[in-house]
């Protein structure tokens, strides 16, 4: 009696085991069908070309990434994989994971913009979500298109930028730069800058960390959450770099200074909501004189003050340290060639001295080649990338050549490198690695200039750091008749989750 369940139990168990046996074999097959009409209606070619010996760890790869990233040569050895490999787009594996790699203008226009749903930022998220919460930066899909949603009307604004605020820094910077000529590094000067001016957009209080240079005052909340910020920022990087043996680093420090981060914002946040029930009393025309602070019209379309920390926290992310460095690797390049800063001095004396208008501002062509042409050598984001969340195409990469279509399946994280397709010879010609502004008399690149990013996710505040950095620019050609460079030889990288200067920008500048 007691054996007819035992006899039963392993029938039903093996059925159970066959038809999940049949149904993977299925699912599979289906799988591989589904994959190869992709590829045969596409045309595509498998990828040749991949950088790792070790196939499926890929250690030798991390390896040479670290070794490269101490030696601050991460960027120019990654150019010359593509030419190593004759190839602008190839692969790699790292701990299973498959990678890969292009400079190819279509593919990334492919990336960005034309299958712009095939794709999320993959692990950002994870890194950055300790400080910036689920921001516009940091988050994908309806979650992204929310932010976007709400932040968007507050860039529309054509003169967004305010020129006054902008000066009353400026004439701070101006008082830390010696004027006997002794070296100054202007890089330290312009995060500085950038920190202040970005709070007080975005805020409309300022961390003043120019005015308050001199002063190490342990005290001063202002001060303390602009080291915080940096020292958050800082924790990232470490993480990235670590990748997946980050979960074994301790997260202590990265807790304490987001929390002061975190506290800090919040303060502005009530203020913010504060401000806006004021005006839902008064409704007068009175308020509409008031500045423009960036926090005060979030708190007209939300009073979620996580929502609204977040989104102040990722665009004082995206907007600082990127304006900063634009600033650095430019004063670097053109404080090297002084025939540069006599252009500038000519184009800007048509001002006669005054302060510029946007009008004028706009009108600065000599300088804005010199910006564009900054960004086209030191793209501030160098490298970025993104997952396939679906199996997808490139137009490029297949084949020997790379010049076929290639196949992308799903969880494939496709980077893309800005640094190297900026100095692609077949498009800026034999002297791509060379700063010379004047190229762009003629240059009118499409997607082989990227240092916004392009498609549905281009950076909102590409408008508010170009005036920024004329703005800066154009009031230091007017105060000072010389830029010297006083550091030796070429430009080397200091990356982080941006590019700056490794040496600084330390020049000799001379009063006019
Ligand atoms: C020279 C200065 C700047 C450069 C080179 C730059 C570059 C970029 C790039 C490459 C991205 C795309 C990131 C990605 O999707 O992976 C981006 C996004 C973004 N940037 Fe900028 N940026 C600069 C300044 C600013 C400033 C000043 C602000 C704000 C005041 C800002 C706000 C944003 C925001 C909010 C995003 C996210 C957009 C989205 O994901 O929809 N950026 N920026
Ligand atoms: C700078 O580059 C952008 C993007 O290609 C272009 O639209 C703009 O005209 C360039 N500016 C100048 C002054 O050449």
């Amino acid at each position: 009696m007691a054996i007819q369940p035992e006899t039963k139990h392993p029938f039903l168990l093996y059925a159970a085991a066959g038809f999940f046996c049949l149904y993977l074999l299925y699912s599979q097959i289906t799988l591989y069908l589904s994959r190869r009409r992709i590829i045969r209606q596409n045309g595509c070619q498998p990828l040749v070309h991949r950088i790792n010996k070790d196939p499926f760890f890929g250690l030798d790869v991390i390896a040479e990434n670290r070794k490269l990233g101490s030696e601050k040569r991460f960027l120019p050895c990654a150019e010359q994989r593509f030419y190593r490999l004759g190839v602008w787009t190839y692969g790699s594996r790292i701990f299973g994971e498959s990678f890969v790699v292009t400079a190819e203008p279509e593919n990334i226009k492919t990336v960005l913009s034309t299958k712009f749903k095939d794709f999320t930022l993959g692990v950002r998220e994870h890194y950055f979500k300790s400080l910036l919460g689920h921001g516009i930066f940091n988050s994908d899909g309806e979650k992204w298109a929310n932010s976007r949603h709400l932040l968007r009307p507050n860039f529309a604004k054509d003169q967004l930028a305010d020129l006054e605020a902008f000066e009353r820094h400026m004439k701070l910077m101006l008082k830390a730069i010696p004027k006997d000529g002794s070296t100054v590094d202007l890089q330290e000067l312009f995060f500085r800058l950038t920190i202040d001016s970005a709070t007080e957009f975005l805020f409309g209080h300022s961390t003043n960390s120019l005015k308050y240079m001199d002063v190490d005052d342990e005290n001063n909340e202002d001060t303390i959450f602009a080291k915080a910020f940096n020292e958050a920022q800082h924790e990232i990087v470490q993480n990235v770099r670590l990748g997946g043996l980050s979960f074994f680093r301790s997260q202590k420090r990265a807790k304490h200074v987001n929390r002061i981060c975190h506290e800090y914002v919040d303060k502005f946040v009530d203020d913010a909501i504060r401000s806006r029930e004021r005006r839902d009393l008064e409704k007068d025309a009175a308020m509409k004189q008031t500045k423009y602070v960036f926090s005060h019209e979030l708190a007209k379309q939300t009073t979620d003050k996580k929502a609204l920390r977040d989104e102040l926290i990722n665009i004082l992310l995206a907007g600082r340290d990127t304006t900063a460095s634009l600033l650095s690797n430019m004063f670097f390049e053109i404080s090297k060639k002084p025939y540069i800063w006599a252009k500038l001095r000519e184009e800007v004396a048509q001002l006669e001295g005054r302060l510029p208008t946007y009008e004028e501002l706009r009108n600065l062509k000599y300088l804005k080649w010199c910006l564009n042409e900054s960004l086209r050598l030191h793209p501030v984001v160098p490298g970025n990338s993104r997952l396939a969340i679906r199996d997808t195409v490139l137009p490029l990469g297949g084949g020997p050549t790379g010049k076929s279509p290639l196949f992308i399946p799903k969880g494939t994280v496709v980077g893309y490198s800005p640094y190297t397709m900026h100095r692609r010879t077949d498009f800026y010609g034999p002297d791509a690695t060379a700063f010379k502004p004047e190229r762009w008399e003629h240059l009118r690149p499409g997607w082989e200039f990227l240092p916004f990013n392009g498609g549905p996710r281009i950076c909102l505040g590409q408008q508010y750091a170009l005036t920024e950095a004329s703005y800066v620019t154009c009031r230091l050609v007017q105060e000072f008749k010389g830029c010297e460079s006083r550091s030796e030889g070429g430009w080397v990288e200091q990356l982080t989750l941006t590019v700056a200067s490794d040496k600084g920008a330390k020049v000799s500048l001379t009063p006019a």
